[in-house]
């Protein structure tokens, strides 16, 4: 065992096992071995010095496009070697590129659901001010060919119905932008909230094994870009949809041929965007977990500045943080070059389409199969459509992002509360009676090392038990099972004259407050800085 109790009554002394005594750690064995004398002090050095190993570690992640094997490598095969991305917590986080994206759409039917009312309104403000602006192109073609034609009434038809239709499409476009800045606001709200009462539920073992910066982050940034998927994104997404569709309409209606030729070049545009679509997601999604890798190698150092300066490792930690912020502006690199070459072929195809059109109409013009309104009335669809598809594109691979974003927060919510805060039955009394019964229990970050092993020790209601021990023989995480932050991996902790059937089903969360008034306050004598 890890200790033996020499327990009279309800005085128990805890001593370390040989074991311990003779497991004191090396300096060779861990680069930090100095501690405060708590034993979360050796945790945290530990993983900082597992930190460091990871940091310094050559992973196949690929950020300087040299091929980690020599030899012959084609042009093709550096150029997409440099292009690859591998998230460096690979094993686990690979997956997510091909989500199932049926829980997301579900989170974010349910977000919302309430405010349907609202989205409904939204989306008509939407239809209608896209309609108007679709038509102002048209009318104020019409304008013009009638002007030259010395039309007055048909000038001034066009010219009140244009004022219409400005109005409209100013005053419903605010009505849509101000409903869905509502919305926005409203669901991440409602999504920080249900994020943040989902965590607060969970087990100790989990905020044991997460960074609490990684949560606010998930809490702040990651729930807005959910709420901004739906709010904004998808808005302009669905508003660009509508204008392509409409414009693609009335070209086919004007000039078939030559809407087709503007259809094969829109199509090609879309093409390029789902290829960009796939590499911004997955390059954010990498993005983010060195972003937070980078975070927790600083935050592991200042907060270790004692050990850092007793050790004189400062060039080191300086190193180690550089890797990561290496690897951060190689991302970066990789990211605005593709978006770069992203918005460099949305420009190309969008002005190809015109000069294409242009050529066309020209020559049926010159033939007589067009007139000139036709052809000026094209040019203008022509944009349309093809700035629509492009605002299309960039919301889309805004949307894949936001995805991303969502993928951490619905993996995030998708978690049952721990047991400890389900609820069950009230004790009808507790004379202040513990027991642990041939307790063991290992932390779920160390499942081979036991913190404690078969432990026995009768706690008698109104007396005072001092629990002596060498530091990290157990003595915190005995009390940590006392306040059932944990439930031992084996044995019972028992509270008054229940028994192990019971205890199960005790009020989890009355047990731990009247455990604490019981057994957990410290009273005089006991030394600060131990238990
Ligand atoms: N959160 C944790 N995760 C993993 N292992 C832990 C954790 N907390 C403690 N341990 C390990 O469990 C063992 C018992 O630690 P514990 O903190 O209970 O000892 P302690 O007797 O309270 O020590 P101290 O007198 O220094 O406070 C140690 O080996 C320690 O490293
Ligand atoms: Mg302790």
């Amino acid at each position: 065992s890890r200790f033996k109790i020499s327990a009279s009554f309800s005085n128990a002394v805890l001593q370390p096992s040989d074991e311990i005594r003779n497991s004191q750690p090396s300096l060779n064995s861990s680069p930090i071995v100095l501690s405060d004398g708590t034993s979360n002090a050796v945790l945290s050095v530990e993983k900082a010095s597992k930190l460091s190993k990871e940091g310094s570690h050559q992973t196949s992640w690929n950020t300087s496009g040299k091929s980690p094997k020599k030899g012959g490598r084609s042009f093709y095969e550096k150029v997409f070697a440099w292009w690859y991305l591998e998230s460096p917590q690979s094993k686990s986080h690979s997956e997510p590129f091909n989500t199932d994206l049926k829980p997301i759409l579900r989170k974010l039917a349910s977000l919302v659901g309430p405010d349907y009312m609202m989205l409904s309104v939204a989306i008509i403000c939407m239809i209608v001010a896209a309609v108007s602006e679709l038509a102002i192109p048209h009318y104020s073609t019409k304008s013009v060919f009638a002007a030259t034609q010395r039309l007055g009434d048909e000038v001034s038809k066009n010219v009140r119905l244009l004022i219409v239709l400005v109005f409209m499409y100013g005053s419903f476009a605010a009505m849509r932008g101000f409903c869905f800045s509502m919305l926005n606001n409203r669901m991440t709200r409602r999504l920080r909230d249900e994020l943040f009462s989902t965590l607060i539920y969970r087990e100790t073992e989990f905020f044991d094994q997460t960074d609490v910066g990684a949560l606010t982050s998930r809490l702040q940034s990651d729930c807005q870009a959910m709420a901004k998927c739906v709010a904004t994104n998808l808005n302009i997404a669905m508003r660009n949809c509508i204008q392509a569709i409409g414009g693609i309409v009335y070209l086919y209606n004007l000039e078939r041929r030559l809407c087709m030729v503007t259809l094969g070049i829109t199509a090609l545009l879309w093409a390029v965007a789902l290829l960009y679509g796939d590499f911004a997601r997955r390059s954010q999604k990498v993005f983010q977990d060195v972003l937070a890798l980078s975070n927790t190698a600083a935050d592991e150092s200042l907060s270790l500045s004692r050990t850092v300066r007793t050790f004189a490792t400062e060039p080191q930690e300086i190193a180690r943080y550089g890797t990561w912020l290496d690897r951060l502006y190689q991302i970066g690199l990789r990211q605005a070059a593709g978006y770069s070459l992203f918005v460099m072929a949305g420009h190309w195809a969008c002005y190809a389409s015109k000069v294409i059109a242009l050529i066309i109409g020209c020559s049926m013009v010159f033939n007589g199969t067009l007139t000139a309104e036709q052809l000026t009335n094209f040019i203008f669809y022509v944009e349309f459509i093809t700035y629509a598809s492009l605002n299309v594109c960039d919301e889309y691979t805004e949307l894949m992002e936001a995805i991303g974003a969502s993928e951490r927060v619905v993996g995030l919510m998708d978690k049952r509360p721990a047991a400890q805060t389900l609820p069950g039955k009230v004790p009808q009394s507790f004379s202040g009676l513990v027991e642990l019964r041939d307790v063991s229990f290992s932390y779920a970050s160390r499942p081979n090392k036991k913190a404690l092993d078969g432990v026995n020790l009768r706690l008698e209601p109104g007396a005072v038990t001092a629990l002596v021990g060498l530091s990290g023989s157990g003595k915190t995480t005995l009390v940590a099972l006392l306040q059932r932050l944990y439930d031992p991996s084996g044995g019972a902790v028992l509270l008054g004259e229940e028994d192990e059937a019971t205890r199960e089903e005790v009020k989890r969360r009355a047990t731990r407050r009247q455990a604490r008034l019981a057994g957990v306050k410290r009273g005089k004598g006991w030394k600060s800085g131990s238990g």
